[in-house]
C-alpha cells in the first residue's frame, strides 16, 4: 500500500527528471516515485521499518543521510521529500548529497515550510529536532552550500525585487504548507 502522494511534487519532479538519468530519494519511505522512475531510482532511507502495518518502508538500501555509502559523482538529482526538516546536522547532511551528486547534477528538496513544521513539533510523537528552517532559510543554506541556480518552487523570491519580494516572500510563508528548493552542483 502507498501512502498518497500530492500529484504537484510528482509533476514537478518530471519536469527536472529525464529518462536515464540517475535518481536517488534519500528518506525514501515507500519510495514512491519509483513507480515513474522506475530502473533509474534508487532509494534509501534509515530504516526499512514498516510506517504502520499495511505501509511499508520500500527501500534498496538503508543509510543515514550524514554518511551515505555510495561513491563520490555518482547521481543526476537528488530528491528529498519530508524528510530534509529530519537532519540532525543539515551542513553535514548536504555536504554528502553534493559529495554523491555530479557535476551539473541538481538538487530537489521539497519539504514543510515553517509553519507546517511548526505544527509538527507541537505533536506528543514528535521525536526530531526539527530544524525549523523557513523558505527563505533554506534557500540562503543551499546557495551558501555552494549550489548554482537556486530557486524556490514558489518562485517570486528570486525572480522579483524590492518591496514587492518581501511581499511575496512573506505572503507564501504564511500560506503554503510547502518549501520547495532546488539548486545545481556547478
Ligand atoms: C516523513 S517521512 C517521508 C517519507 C517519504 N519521503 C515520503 O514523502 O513519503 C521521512 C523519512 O525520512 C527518514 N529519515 C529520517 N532521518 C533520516 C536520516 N538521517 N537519513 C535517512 N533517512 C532519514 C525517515 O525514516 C522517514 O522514512
Amino acid at each position: 500500500m502507498l501512502l498518497p502522494y500530492p500529484e504537484f511534487i510528482k509533476n514537478y519532479i518530471l519536469s527536472y527528471w529525464a529518462p536515464g538519468q540517475s535518481f536517488l530519494e534519500i528518506g525514501s519511505g515507500t519510495s514512491y516515485m519509483r513507480s515513474f522512475i522506475k530502473e533509474d531510482y534508487i532509494g534509501t532511507d534509515i530504516t526499512k521499518v514498516d510506517y504502520i502495518d499495511g505501509i511499508e518502508r520500500n527501500v534498496d538500501f538503508v543509510s543515514d543521510a550524514h554518511l551515505i555509502p555510495l561513491h563520490d559523482n555518482s547521481f543526476d538529482i537528488i530528491f528529498l521529500k519530508s524528510t530534509f526538516y529530519m537532519m540532525q546536522d543539515l551542513d553535514k547532511a548536504l555536504k554528502e548529497f553534493w559529495r554523491v551528486l555530479k557535476p551539473g547534477g541538481r538538487i530537489l528538496i521539497f519539504d514543510y515550510n515553517y509553519k507546517t513544521q511548526f505544527k509538527l513539533r507541537q505533536r506528543p510523537t514528535s521525536t526530531y529536532s526539527y530544524s525549523m528552517l523557513s523558505q527563505f532559510g533554506l534557500y540562503r543554506l543551499i546557495k551558501s552550500a555552494g549550489f548554482l541556480q537556486v530557486s524556490l518552487l514558489n518562485n517570486h523570491f528570486p525572480a522579483s525585487s524590492g518591496i514587492k519580494r518581501y511581499y511575496n516572500l512573506i505572503k507564501s510563508e504564511l500560506l503554503h504548507e510547502w518549501a520547495s528548493i532546488t539548486g545545481v552542483k556547478p
